[in-house]
């Protein structure tokens, strides 16, 4: 368990029924899980958190070469950021190998771009979406994808996330080719 907030078993959600969590009950119920919640879950769990922005201000920071990952904590079952990201970062185009996520916009505009690994023609483009504030999107298992700040946005992007298991060696990959790299990170592209 991660020493941010050690609680002994898993915290039984509030029920969806339009009521609303806080960031810190976010927090607790997400740390307070001892197994890999479903994306369902988690998507259900960041859809009805209140997020403020003192309550990330504590994770907010931006670098000028690349996005900035920020741990909120990190436990055997789980595992919750928040990224800043300048106009122009971007992730390499990856998968979570095995593990499924959950991005929630708070501040700006995410372009996420999906693509397909075909065995003879390696990745190929799928399709692009603008995400705009607000926005909460799951990946499934065996998504590739890539996630970015359109250096046109002219304005910065803090995006939420939340992994089951924790990110562990991530593979990437390129347009056109069927390579496929290993990369373990330690400040990585989610
Ligand atoms: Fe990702």
């Amino acid at each position: 368990m991660s020493t941010l907030l050690n609680t002994e078993t898993p915290i039984t959600p509030k029920p969806l029924d339009g009521s609303s969590i806080t960031f810190l009950e976010l927090i607790q119920i997400l740390d307070s899980q001892t197994s890999p919640p479903a994306l369902e879950e988690i998507n259900s769990w960041l859809s009805s958190a209140e997020i403020s922005d003192p309550d990330l201000q504590p994770y907010i920071g931006f670098k000028e070469g690349n996005y900035w990952r920020h741990r909120v904590f990190r436990n055997e079952a789980i595992e919750m950021l928040v990224i800043c990201w300048r106009p122009g970062h971007k992730t390499p185009i990856h998968d979570h190998n095995g593990s499924h996520g959950v991005v929630r916009v708070h501040q700006g505009l995410m372009w996420e771009t999906i693509f397909a690994y075909d065995k003879e023609r390696g990745l190929c483009y799928g399709t692009g979406r603008e995400c705009p504030k607000g926005t909460i999107t799951g990946a499934e298992i065996p998504d590739i994808h890539q996630l970015g700040n359109p250096d046109v946005s002219g304005q910065d992007l803090i995006t939420v996330h939340v992994y089951a298991p924790p990110l562990g060696v991530l593979r990437t990959y390129k347009v056109g080719s069927s390579q496929v790299d290993l990369y373990t990170p330690n400040d990585f592209p989610t």
